[in-house]
């Protein structure tokens, strides 16, 4: 009896039942996930109003340290009490019902929050209507807590800026104690889940955007396939490339998000359309399973690993146990396999990434300028202008802004661009298509988000979960990707890891 009890329920033992019954235990934030918040609601000890006033304190308290948040919804209260009464009147409503969520700045949201990808040159700009991944989420009623700091630009304007760092929103820091940042350009979305500012996030990805902050700051990050959600209003460098996705505290907790953001959106037609054949009809939380290594074929990128971490260090250790575990819950490991060409992959400019990226974020980011309600800059050249008029808010002796100019430059998608893209298509079918297939791979694992290059030129899923922490006590990661479509299979390889594993601890007390 003694070993099932509270120590509160042995104090109040003696005085029997009755007594037992007024001890309620307060609702436990730190941590909480989506059901258990859902289980809180449901028994009374917790709503949608007291939730947000409890994010919004925590933001308060420790964002001037973190620099995580931009901007806080002003009407995030009304919305959780809007929340609150439709829970009272009953019915069955989603897991993500009256759940804050924050949002990356580069994605819009019709209502009071800016939308600015971390510039001062999109404040005061009014978008067109939400994005389609903020209209799923309203629509089920979840709560736009508001926007998350981020690099600027998604770090697409110069070749060395500082991670996680924007004119709006200074510079994001990790939690954990590391000398290396938060990465980014998911920063703020990766640190405010991280730190217990909010239950879930989103970012976006094309690079390693969410799958780096995410092994940085020690939380669960899904870069879906290209296409199964909307990039509609989102402020883009290549919507050929590019993803948005969750950002949580554990697999679970992402994949709720997920299911609500995936699907079909006429203004991002052909490649939600494509890509909406890889949405299981039950949704990607039957893939939550916690037998869900058992069986799958897993190609170690072995010298991604000892090129990261040298033998013996805790790292490589920590990783081995990790392998270890894998095949005790059943899955094969197929060792020492090599990605073709993947020196080229991860060279943007020898892989045509770079000569395509200046080109197509040219288009798209005119296009997303020109599609705004109102705005002070209208164009590329506009922005380009803007940072020479705010020399000293934009850093530009610092950081300067090459790649800008290098985009104004390029003139549409013309041959160069043309022979770039295929010959990254050329590039993923001898890499990551022939391996899996020839190796009957599930998925491929690497650290931390050290693959991403060769992944994004074909526009594969990864997910990276927590996989420990170093000496110092910083964080480290793991990732699994596969080819297009694969996401639920990934789902279950990653869910079963973290649940076989489980790695993640809060961020000590700031
Ligand atoms: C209600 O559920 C939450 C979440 O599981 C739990 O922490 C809390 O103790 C429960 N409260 C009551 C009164 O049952
Ligand atoms: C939320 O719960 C608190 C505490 O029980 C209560 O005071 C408040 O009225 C509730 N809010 C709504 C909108 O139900
Ligand atoms: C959006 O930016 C404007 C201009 O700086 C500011 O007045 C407003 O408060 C911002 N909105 C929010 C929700 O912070
Ligand atoms: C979508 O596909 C159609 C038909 O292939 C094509 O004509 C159109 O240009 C595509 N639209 C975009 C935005 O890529
Ligand atoms: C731990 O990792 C961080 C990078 O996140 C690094 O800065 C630090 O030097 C590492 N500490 C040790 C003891 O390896």
């Amino acid at each position: 009896m003694i070993a099932h009890d509270s120590l509160l329920f042995l104090t109040f033992a003696f005085y029997g039942q009755a007594t037992r019954l007024l001890v309620k235990k307060p609702f436990c934030f730190e941590e909480a996930t989506i059901s258990d918040i859902q289980e809180a609601f449901n028994n009374g000890s917790l709503n949608s109003s007291l939730l947000v006033k409890h994010y919004l304190d925590q933001i308060r308290a420790l964002n001037p340290h973190l620099n995580a948040v931009l901007e806080v919804n002003p009407d995030a209260i009304a919305d959780a009490a809007k929340a609150d009464l439709q829970r009272n009147a009953g019915g069955n409503l989603s897991p993500l019902h009256g759940i804050p969520i924050l949002v990356k700045d580069n994605i819009n949201t019709y209502d009071k929050l800016n939308t600015t990808s971390g510039s001062f040159a999109l404040l005061g700009s009014i978008v067109p209507r939400d994005a389609g991944v903020i209209q799923r989420l309203r629509k089920v009623g979840a709560i736009i807590l508001g926007k998350a700091s981020m690099s600027e630009w998604d770090n697409f304007r110069s070749l060395d800026p500082k991670q996680g760092w924007s004119p709006r929103g200074g510079q994001g820091r990790n939690p954990y104690p590391t000398t290396d940042g938060p990465c980014g350009t998911s920063s703020g979305s990766a640190i405010a889940v991280a730190a217990n500012l909010v239950t879930v996030s989103l970012g976006t990805d094309l690079d390693g955007a969410i799958t780096c902050p995410a092994v940085m700051n020690s939380v669960v990050g899904i870069k879906p396939t290209v296409g199964l959600t909307s990039r509609s209003g989102m402020v883009p460098i290549s919507p050929r490339l590019q993803t948005i996705g969750p950002m949580a505290r554990t697999m679970a907790d992402a994949v709720i998000l997920l299911d609500v953001i995936v699907g079909f959106d006429p203004l991002d037609a052909n490649a939600t359309k494509e890509a909406s054949r890889f949405i299981p009809i039950d949704g990607f939380q039957k893939s939550l399973k916690e037998d869900g290594l058992k069986g799958k074929r897993l190609g170690i990128v072995r010298h991604s690993f000892s090129n990261d971490y040298s033998k013996g260090s805790i790292e490589a250790n920590k990783f081995e146990m990790h392998f270890q575990t894998m095949r005790l819950k059943g899955a094969i490991l197929v060792d020492n396999i090599e990605l073709k060409n993947v020196e080229i992959m991860q060279n943007v400019f020898a892989s045509g990434e770079a000569t395509a990226l200046l080109a197509e974020f040219k288009l798209s980011l005119n296009a997303y300028l020109k599609d705004l309600v109102s705005s002070p800059v209208r164009s590329l050249a506009d922005i380009i202008a803007f940072n020479n008029q705010h020399p000293i808010e934009e850093r530009m002796k610092e950081y300067g802004q090459i790649i800008f100019l290098a985009s104004q430059q390029t003139n549409g998608i013309g041959d160069a661009e043309n022979i770039a893209m295929k010959r990254m298509a050329q590039l993923s079918k001898e890499g990551m298509e022939d391996l899996i297939r020839e190796k009957s791979l599930d998925a491929v694992v690497f650290p931390g988000s050290s693959l991403s290059h060769s992944m994004a030129i074909g526009g594969f899923p990864i997910i990276s979960v927590p996989a420990g922490y170093n000496k110092s006590g910083a964080p480290f990661g793991i990732s699994f990707a596969g080819l297009w479509g694969s996401d639920a299979t990934l789902i279950e390889i990653a869910y079963a890891f973290e649940k076989a594993t489980k790695v993640r601890k809060p961020p000590p007390l700031i």
